[in-house]
């Protein structure tokens, strides 16, 4: 399946072929979002169509719905299955108490409920995205479009009364126009550098009118499967 990849492309291949170990039948499986998770999900579309496996998937954005109904695997809503088993997804940065950034292919939302709404969160990534400190990687967050530029700005004035590193933000675009994620919002990207209590920050963050949700994923995650560029695994 993997044919003749790059290095980077490798890791999070075999990454997410490990993480396929975990999927049993039965199981209501959250589908992650991302190139990552897209090998995952053609990982698990394998078991069903080859084994017989029989999951109900539970997608964290339209498109990775689309993936898993192409492999084959079946698709339910979260509000249909309730719980899930297990969430598999990737990230953008995770540290050694296993936080996470999320949000770079700007699914964050849906992965944040899907993922909470999971007995299990297994995360699977290259081992570039191991960080001492999160905040290299501009953490996203989701606002609203109606009146983005204030919430934007108050964004900005609290993380300086923080003495948050970094201070300014960016508007992520697509194209010409603003990127827009499956629920109709935009994104702003915080360009932090060291985020140094992302605890406060997660909270601060989502106390403010206009945000809807930032990428720092706190206490979610359970283990994370790292993937190396010569084929090694490692759990976390
Ligand atoms: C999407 C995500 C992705 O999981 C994250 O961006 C990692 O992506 P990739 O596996 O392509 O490196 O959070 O919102």
């Amino acid at each position: 399946m993997s044919g003749e990849l790059s290095p980077i492309d490798k890791a999070k291949f075999v990454a997410a072929k490990r993480s396929v170990d975990f999927v049993e039948d039965g199981m209501r499986v959250g589908l992650g979002t991302g190139s990552t998770a897209a090998w995952m999900v053609r990982c698990l579309g394998e078991l069903v169509r080859e084994d017989g496996l029989r999951i109900k998937g539970v997608p964290t954005s339209t498109r990775t719905a689309q993936l898993a109904r192409e492999v084959g695997i079946e698709v339910i809503s979260l509000d249909e299955a309730k719980w899930l088993d297990l969430t598999i997804d990737g990230a953008d940065e995770f540290d050694s108490s296993l936080n996470l950034i999320k949000g770079g292919g700007g699914a964050l939302l849906q992965e944040k409920i899907v993922a909470t709404a999971s007995d299990q969160m297994i995360v699977i990534a290259d081992i570039g995205k191991q960080v001492d400190a999160l905040g290299a990687f501009p953490l996203p967050i989701e606002v609203i479009p109606f009146g983005w530029q204030t919430t934007q700005a108050l964004v900005e004035e609290t993380l300086i009364s923080m003495d948050v590193l970094g201070r300014n933000s960016t508007l992520r675009m697509n194209g010409q126009r603003p990127f827009v994620t499956d629920e109709g919002n935009y994104i702003l990207d915080l360009h932090l550098n060291r985020i140094g209590d992302a605890r406060q920050l997660a909270m601060v963050l989502n106390q403010m009118p206009g945000v809807v949700e930032n990428g720092l994923f706190i206490d979610i995650c359970d283990c994370v499967i790292v993937g190396f560029g010569d084929g090694r695994v490692e759990v976390r």
